[in-house]
């Protein structure tokens, strides 16, 4: 079952988010970069081209999994919306559309490498020029 499946995603993707936090403290080789920009209270607008940049002074010298992939994310809930896939953990930066979501000012993104971390929140608004 589809929707089964997808909660069950989402579940994991929580427990994921979870315990990414506290990480930092403790020495492994899972590699959580912290999400740099955007920052919060920043302001994406809807078919502009945004990126978003993560730390990769430190990465380990293994990671489990380099293939990044960046999620958006509003109040609590991570959304079935992917910004951005198949990039290098290891880049530091992707870029992508702002895709048309419900404005709002309490996005946030997800990046998934080996674990999830996720950014302050800030807002999605509407080309407002666009509709003069
Ligand atoms: C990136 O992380 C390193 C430590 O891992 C830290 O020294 C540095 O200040 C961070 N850079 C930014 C821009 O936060
Ligand atoms: C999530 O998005 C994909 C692609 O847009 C779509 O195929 C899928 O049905 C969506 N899943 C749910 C549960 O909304
Ligand atoms: C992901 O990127 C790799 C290397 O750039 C490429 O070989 C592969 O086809 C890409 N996969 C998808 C699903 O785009
Ligand atoms: C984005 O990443 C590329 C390498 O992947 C790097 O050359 C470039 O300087 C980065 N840009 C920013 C703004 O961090
Ligand atoms: C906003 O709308 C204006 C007028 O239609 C257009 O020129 C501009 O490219 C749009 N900006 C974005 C980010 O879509």
């Amino acid at each position: 079952m589809y929707f089964t499946t997808f909660n069950f995603f989402f579940v994991i993707a929580f427990a994921l988010l979870v315990h990414a936090h506290p990480v930092s403290l403790a020495v492994r080789d899972v590699f959580v970069p912290e999400v740099l920009t955007p920052k919060a209270g920043d302001t994406w607008v809807i078919g502009d081209t945004q990126s978003v940049t993560w730390n990769v002074s430190s990465p380990p010298a293994q990671i489990t999994n380099p293939v990044g992939q960046l999620l958006l994310r509003k109040g609590e809930l991570t959304q079935n919306v992917t910004l951005a896939g198949n990039f290098s953990i290891l880049a530091g930066n992707v870029s992508f559309i702002v895709p048309s979501v419900t404005p709002d000012d309490d996005y946030s993104v997800v990046l998934f490498g080996d674990s999830g971390n996720f950014s302050p929140e800030f807002s999605i608004v509407a080309n407002v020029s666009g509709t003069s």
